[in-house]
């Protein structure tokens, strides 16, 4: 612990910033391995994530086991044939164009659960939006990708898998559901337009009415 204030300068505000710019959701790697011990350093960083009551509901699982990576895969297959078949037209023939995951190259893969079953924290927060446990994992999951991000490593989150299937192969102990599943390596290109605006689905909004007061 240290009282000295870290004064961040106006130089780390400015690369913070493109940072932030910079940071993407990945689905295209290269195969490279990243270096030993790289995923724990990653996890170290996502545990300094704020969380309600300082409940630290966050619990990541380094899925390594071809076996079950296949079944994750498969997983994701079977979900992203279901969500296409919920699209017609020019939708569905947009949709299935697009790369949704980064399985077939990604070196490492990462779920994060949320153990809702956490006892630390002793409730706070959590009578009124119970909800705020799962917000708390979502803040570790950004904290890591921008963690990856500055050390040239890109994350993809999928979302395209049914969490209780996935919870199953990966046998977590029961209280657990999943919030995010990661696929992570070094990206093939850096970009700071998301993919998803570069491929025409949907491009980001500068709608002011976002942002309104009261
Ligand atoms: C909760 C969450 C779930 C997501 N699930 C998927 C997914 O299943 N597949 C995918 O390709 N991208 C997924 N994404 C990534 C978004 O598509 C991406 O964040 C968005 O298009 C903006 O791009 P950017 O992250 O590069 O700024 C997810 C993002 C979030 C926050």
């Amino acid at each position: 612990m240290s009282d000295i204030d870290p004064d961040f300068d106006t130089a780390f505000a400015a690369e913070f910033d493109r940072l932030l710019t910079w940071r993407r959701d990945v689905r295209r790697f290269r195969p490279d391995p990243l270096p030993p011990g790289a995923i724990a350093e990653l996890v170290a960083r996502a545990k300094l994530a704020p969380s309600v009551g300082n409940s630290q509901p966050w619990r990541f699982v380094h899925v390594r086991e071809p076996a079950r990576r296949q079944e994750v895969r498969a997983e994701f297959e079977r979900c992203n044939k279901a969500a296409l078949a919920g699209y017609d037209g020019e939708r569905a023939k947009a949709y299935a164009e697009l790369k949704l995951a980064g399985f077939d190259i990604a070196p490492e893969q990462l779920a994060v659960f949320c153990d809702d079953g956490e006892a630390k924290g002793h409730g706070l927060g959590r009578a009124t939006m119970p909800e705020t446990l799962r917000h708390s994992v979502v803040c570790a999951v950004h904290t890591l990708w921008l963690a990856a991000r500055v050390r040239g490593i890109g994350v993809g989150w999928v979302s395209i898998v049914e969490p209780d299937e996935v919870a199953r192969i990966l046998d977590v102990p029961l209280p657990w559901s999943l919030v995010a599943y990661l696929c992570v390596g070094y990206p093939e290109r850096a970009d700071d337009v998301p993919e998803l605006e570069r491929a025409g689905w949907q491009a980001r909004d500068t709608d002011a009415s976002y942002f309104i007061e009261r």
